[in-house]
């Protein structure tokens, strides 16, 4: 039994498990032989990869045990496109559920705020975490969470959505780093508030459509010390103030409000670093589209490394840019295609399939991933 990626399937192949989407539908079972309709379902569901028989037969029909036939209908052919279509109704159905729960999630998450800000009673984290993140899924996996942003990306328009989103990228980034339980929560408690202290910017600045002045700029940056400053007013815990301290710090000593360097910035704010920045690009802003994924890897690449924490940095990058593989895509000059390989060397430059033209960006600098188109 061998692990294969998405990309080296080919029908006959041999299933050697039981593969279910994400909702726990069972997909196709194991023992299998693949057809291409069933690898048409396995991209719709974002499966990355599956186990394969060692010696798998190149007759399909051989492969497949009579439960197997009895599952699938009369006969194998039975895994047709109605099967396709349909997985592609409940997909969709899905995405309307996540969106629907993200709605509320953030309702709940602008009143909390806000009741808060005018109350000025004591700040119960976890009370907003949990009502806030459970109606996401709090397990949901990294490619769910990514891909689901990818849908999201016009409503984060205000500071209330890029935090829910910031919040949900630190927990899932903290899983990738193989941090405990309490950890993950912590992760996401500090991506929920690192910018609270925007709310006391004058909102003409903050929603102002436009590049800001130097002085506004400046203005804006007073965000990181007033957030400190309003987590501590309602006695939130050390570790999610820091965050909202030192968020813009960078590892090289570039960031702001104390210039600080590597070990002097906290764990948890440089995970809230790359999770911050990461979705302020991929999202539109009054002033500019929101960028690929790719091109802010792109971007944070070309930005150096070396100003992010490296383990976290080098893991966020390359997670993500396998969540997107075999994801459609539309390239600059308006070619339709699919990322078909991750160009380790250059993981913002992946290789795109144009119909038969295979095009690989890492050669192509006139050339970039303009936007990510849904799946379905
Ligand atoms: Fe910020
Ligand atoms: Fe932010």
């Amino acid at each position: 039994m061998s692990r294969i990626i998405f990309e080296q399937l080919t029908p006959g192949m041999i299933t050697d498990e039981d593969i279910y989407a994400l909702s726990g539908q069972l997909l196709i079972p194991k023992g299998v032989a693949l057809t291409s309709n069933m690898l048409d379902l396995l991209q719709l569901y974002s499966i990355r990869s599956i186990r394969i028989q060692d010696e798998w037969s190149s007759s399909p029909l051989e492969a497949v045990s009579p439960e197997d036939k009895h599952y699938l209908g009369q006969n194998i052919a039975g895994f047709n496109s109605k099967l396709v279509e349909e997985a592609r109704v409940k997909r969709i159905q899905e995405i309307k559920e996540y969106k629907k729960n993200y709605s509320q999630g953030l309702e709940y998450f602008q009143v909390s705020i806000n009741h808060l800000v005018s109350k000025n009673t004591e700040l119960d984290i976890d009370t907003i975490l949990n009502q806030t993140l459970s109606l996401l899924g709090p397990k949901a996996p990294g490619s769910t969470v990514l891909e689901m942003l990818v849908y999201m990306k016009e409503y984060d328009t205000s500071v209330y959505a890029h935090s829910m989103n910031v919040s949900l990228l630190c927990n899932m980034l903290a899983h990738w780093l193989d941090f405990n339980e309490d950890d993950c929560h912590m992760a996401a408690a500090c991506g929920m508030f690192h910018d609270i202290g925007k709310l006391a910017i004058p909102s003409q600045i903050i929603q102002k459509p436009g590049p800001l002045t130097p002085r506004e700029r400046t203005i804006v940056n007073t965000h990181a010390e007033k957030g400190y400053q309003m987590l501590s007013e309602y006695n939130v815990n050390k570790t999610v103030r820091l965050s909202a301290l030192m968020h813009h710090e960078k590892c090289d000593g570039s960031g702001y409000p104390q210039r600080l360097k590597d070990d002097q910035i906290d764990r948890f704010a440089k995970l809230v670093a790359i999770c911050d920045i990461y979705n302020a690009m991929t999202s539109d802003r009054p002033y500019r589209k929101a960028m690929s994924p790719f091109t802010v890897i792109d971007h944070f690449e070309k930005e150096g490394l070396r100003k992010f924490d490296t383990q976290a940095i080098l893991v966020f990058l390359k997670n993500t840019t396998n969540t997107y593989l075999n994801c459609p895509v539309r390239l600059s000059n308006g070619m339709v295609g699919h990322v078909v390989f991750i160009n380790n060397e250059h993981l913002g430059r992946p290789t795109v399939q144009c119909g038969s033209e295979f095009i690989d960006l890492s050669k192509r600098s006139d050339l970039y991933i303009a936007e990510m188109l849904p799946v379905v």
